[in-house]
């Protein structure tokens, strides 16, 4: 049985499973170049089509993560919600909608929308034509957006063979109507216990980016990223203020409520979400950047944790999945994995909407399995398209301005050049599903020397200065390099969802990867089960360094997805000053 998993939303994607494991996944934006392309994923599918060796009447199920029939035709459609909604606050205040520079950014943005088309109804498309067009609307299901979540970490992250109760967390910015849902999962089945439809703490760490001028439901990493640099006693004080707007109901500490003030409102309607949008937004004036973005954190962070322990509380159940765009958030999600209540915590890896596919194809396995099928079985996320593929395309592209040179030890050969201090990108294997690159599609570098950091945002990442890089452990000499909460020590955190406090003694060993405000790391701990090759690689480096860690951050021009395959790698290579590329066993230099 071939089932798609599909995921319309925000960042669109797509996972193809045959019988109960999945053998492709890819988003969207890894073909469009448009980082987190929403609508319907027409490259994708084809992607996972030519991959598979399938036509599309092959394919037995089409599962859409959410019951919505719109689908988003451009990034630019969400964000010019909150656009229309702050700009009816200012003129409402000043008398105007928009500031000059806003209209200017909104303008700049033209050549990646299809916004003006969809104004003049052009090109708008529902779910149901799609299907019509693709003759498969006999086929297709759709299963609730938040349940997706759920499904995804549930029959995704839950230890494997283990059929007792798990408690499962969904939240995030909205889908299908609520923010957030809690349930158990038992002997196979998922069951609802609790949900919300109120402006939920993720509504609120949207809404604060968007004021702060980032991109929202993007750019909330950037805001605690930024976090740990607040003075704690202002943090605290930008916390009390946003505690007003968050809430627990009364008589339910499992669902959110919008505090004294506005009981009433609901995510979804516009006129109460407006006069909380225009209170929050007239209590952030003038607060400085880091004390609100620290504010914030805190308010995610204490709602979140109390959310957690009292679902523990309630139902006895101390083995905790999450999943839903907030969970994004690792910084809350060390803190959950530090609760004492808890024997074992997880996170589905990328758990925003681009993973709902995996939740819509398990959830249409699971409807259409026998008792004799299997259960299903999932692990590597490394479900792309291989990095070689297009090779002899790029050396006949590329072959008068790089070298290639086939290295049958490329490994041996990249550890040297980490020791020589050089910046090496490295595209080998099939391309990570995801936010995160876990080593097939990853810049990497020595991580004992700080001034990499400037080096490798000079090279290619452009990044905001605050935010840190991550270190790529071994995981087992995890124990060494970071304190390892007890409810992580089954699984840890191959899938970059964590963060850990990194022990004094290594800090300065692997000072590139930690926050330079907290002394955290985002640690990817590889072990040689899932990733061999990058296992093999960290290996031979702390033979010769003495470090079990390497520096690893996402091959990607700032502001582009990650990059696909060798053409999309060596092209990216010559529009930045990374030293070195490798590409399978290839070495690539500029010539
Ligand atoms: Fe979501």
């Amino acid at each position: 049985m071939y089932i798609l998993g599909i995921n319309t939303g925000l960042n669109s994607s797509v996972v193809l499973m045959k019988d109960n494991r999945v053998i492709f996944g890819i988003q969207e934006e890894r073909l469009s170049k448009i980082k987190n392309q929403p609508g319907f994923p027409s490259l994708a599918i084809n992607a996972a089509l030519k991959h598979s060796g399938l036509k599309i009447e092959d394919v037995d199920i089409f599962a859409f993560g959410g019951k919505h029939s719109k689908i988003a035709q451009s990034r630019q459609d969400a964000l010019n919600k909150f656009h229309s909604r702050y700009n009816a606050i200012k003129k409402k205040w000043f008398g105007s909608e928009e500031s000059s520079f806003v209209k200017y950014l909104i303008k700049g943005m033209d050549k990646f929308q299809t916004i003006q088309k969809i104004a003049k109804g052009e090109i708008v498309k529902s779910l149901e034509d799609f299907l019509k067009e693709m003759g498969i609307m006999h086929k297709h299901k759709r299963y609730d957006h938040h349940y997706c979540h759920a499904a995804s970490v549930y029959y995704g992250m839950k230890q494997r063979g283990d059929n007792s109760k798990y408690l499962v967390f969904s939240m995030d910015g909205g889908g299908d109507g609520r923010t957030s849902a809690v349930f158990i999962g038992e002997n196979g089945k998922l069951t609802e216990i609790a949900s919300s439809d109120a402006f939920s703490p993720a509504c609120v760490y949207a809404h604060i980016t968007y004021i702060m001028g980032f991109m929202p439901h993007e750019h909330e990493y950037k805001l605690m990223g930024l976090a740990p640099y607040a003075q704690p006693k202002y943090a605290k004080i930008a916390k009390d203020m946003l505690m007003q707007f968050v809430d627990f109901a009364t008589d339910n500490p499992l669902v959110f409520t919008n505090g004294k003030k506005y009981p009433h409102v609901r995510n979804s309607r516009g006129d109460a979400k407006q006069e909380l949008v225009e209170d929050l937004f007239k209590n952030t004036l003038n607060m400085r950047f880091d004390t609100l973005a620290a504010g914030l954190q805190l308010m995610a962070e204490d709602v979140a944790v109390r959310w957690i322990k009292a679902g523990v509380e309630k139902t006895g159940i101390r083995k905790v999945l999450l999943s839903g765009g907030f969970f994004m958030n690792v910084k809350a999600n060390k803190l959950i994995s530090e609760l004492p209540e808890l024997e074992f915590v997880n996170v589905f890896p990328s758990c925003g909407d681009e993973t709902n596919a995996f939740g819509a194809a398990f959830l249409a396995y699971n409807d259409n399995k026998s008792s004799d099928n299997p259960d299903i079985e999932f692990e590597d996320f490394c479900l792309g398209i291989d990095a070689t593929y297009d090779i002899e395309e790029a050396k006949q592209k590329y072959s008068d301005k790089v070298n290639f040179e086939y290295i049958q030890n490329i490994n041996d050969k990249l550890v040297e050049l980490l020791l020589q201090r050089k910046i090496v990108a490295r595209a080998s294997g099939c391309m990570e599903f995801g936010a995160r690159a876990l080593g097939n599609r990853s810049i990497l570098a020595s991580p004992d020397d700080i001034r990499i950091i400037n080096k490798i945002n000079a090279a290619i990442k452009k990044r905001d200065f605050w935010m840190p890089f991550a270190p790529a452990v071994l995981e087992d000499k995890l124990e060494a390099v970071v304190e390892v909460p007890e409810s992580l020590r089954k699984v840890y955190s191959p899938y970059m969802m964590f963060t850990f406090n990194v022990k004094p003694q290594m800090q300065d060993k692997i000072i590139a990867g930690v926050h330079q405000a907290d002394k955290t790391a985002r640690a990817q701990t590889v072990n040689s089960r899932i990733y061999p090759e990058f296992y093999d690689i960290i290996s031979k480096f702390e033979e010769q360094s003495g470090i079990p860690a390497v520096l690893n951050t996402s091959f990607n021009l700032h502001g582009y997805p990650i990059v696909l395959a060798a053409c999309d790698a060596i092209d990216v290579y010559l529009n930045s000053e990374i030293d070195v590329l490798i590409v399978g066993n290839y070495l690539i230099t500029k010539k």
